[in-house]
């Protein structure tokens, strides 16, 4: 499929999809925002894709938020439509994919877009990235998931001073905060990030579905995760790549996951 937007390439496993509005600093759009929820559900249905990462074009930024341009003249009932519709094409729908999706996160990553690397698996940062959630600055507050990731990711002390203050923290500041797993320079970013990947395609593919369905149920309300636990842990004896995995380590070799 072609795009307007966004950028995918997919090699070795790894589709990566780049925000490619670099004159606008990768700004989300309405076009954006439909176009990553088509790119990232065909990413996550292709049987060549075990891991997608996320990333923005150019040097400056991942993200620079939600596309203010679009939104600045809306009411009460439109701006609550544009967080749900977000929420539901971009947002939720990343945390919940089945593929592990990782946010390559290369400069700035503000509002939408550090809500948007939020709710991806896991993030990188380059050591020139900011991070931060503005929006009170503009007169709103986080409609993307901010408000609960990101309390979440660093505890509630901390999300109320950043949203607060709408202040950016640096790559380093988000490291030890552990809203980002690992810093390293812009140029090795992206190879960083593939050889997490490349160690994520080493182990089964149906189990690590099954770690996300559950690890996600501990942030669900109303869903007992160690129950979700319980049945997804059942589920796995009845794959092949349980028994491939069990069968290798017994036999003393490397497993070959079929991925079933
Ligand atoms: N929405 C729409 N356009 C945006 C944008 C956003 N969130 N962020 C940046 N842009 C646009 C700018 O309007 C500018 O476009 P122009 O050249 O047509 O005028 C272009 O991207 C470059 O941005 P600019 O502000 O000139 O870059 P800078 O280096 O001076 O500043 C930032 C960088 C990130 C500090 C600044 O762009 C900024 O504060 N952006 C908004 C961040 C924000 O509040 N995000 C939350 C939105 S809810």
């Amino acid at each position: 499929m072609s795009y307007q937007n966004i950028l995918t390439s997919t090699s070795d496993g790894i589709t990566t999809i780049t925000i490619n509005r670099p004159n606008k600093l990768n700004a989300l759009n309405k076009a954006t925002i439909q176009e990553l929820h088509e790119a990232l559900s065909e990413a996550n249905d292709d049987s060549d894709t075990k891991v997608i990462i996320l990333t923005g074009s150019g040097e400056k930024a991942f993200v620079a938020g939600a596309d203010i341009s679009e939104f600045a003249d809306f009411d009460v009932e439109n701006g609550g439509k544009l967080a749900a519709k977000g929420q539901e094409l971009l947002f939720d729908f990343v945390e919940h994919l089945s593929t592990p999706v990782i946010a390559a996160v290369n400069g700035f990553a503000l509002g939408g877009g550090l809500e948007l690397a939020m709710s991806c698996h896991f993030r990188l940062a380059s050591d020139n990235a900011r991070m931060g959630l503005p929006e009170v600055s503009l007169g709103v507050i986080p409609g993307y998931g901010g408000t609960q990731r990101l309390p979440q990711l660093i505890g509630k002390g901390r999300a109320m001073e950043m949203v607060m203050t709408a202040g950016m923290i640096d790559a380093n500041q988000a490291l030890s905060y552990g809203l980002v797993n690992h810093v390293t320079s812009q140029d090795e970013l992206l190879a960083l990030a593939e050889k997490i990947a490349s160690k994520i395609m080493r182990n089964s593919s149906v189990a690590i579905k099954g770690a996300i369905k559950a690890i996600n149920a501990n942030y669900t309300d109303g869903i007992n995760g160690y129950e979700i636990e319980i049945d997804q842990f059942g589920k796995c004896f009845g794959t092949e790549d349980f028994k491939e995995g069990t069968s290798a380590f017994l036999e003393k070799r490397r497993a070959d996951f079929p991925g079933k």
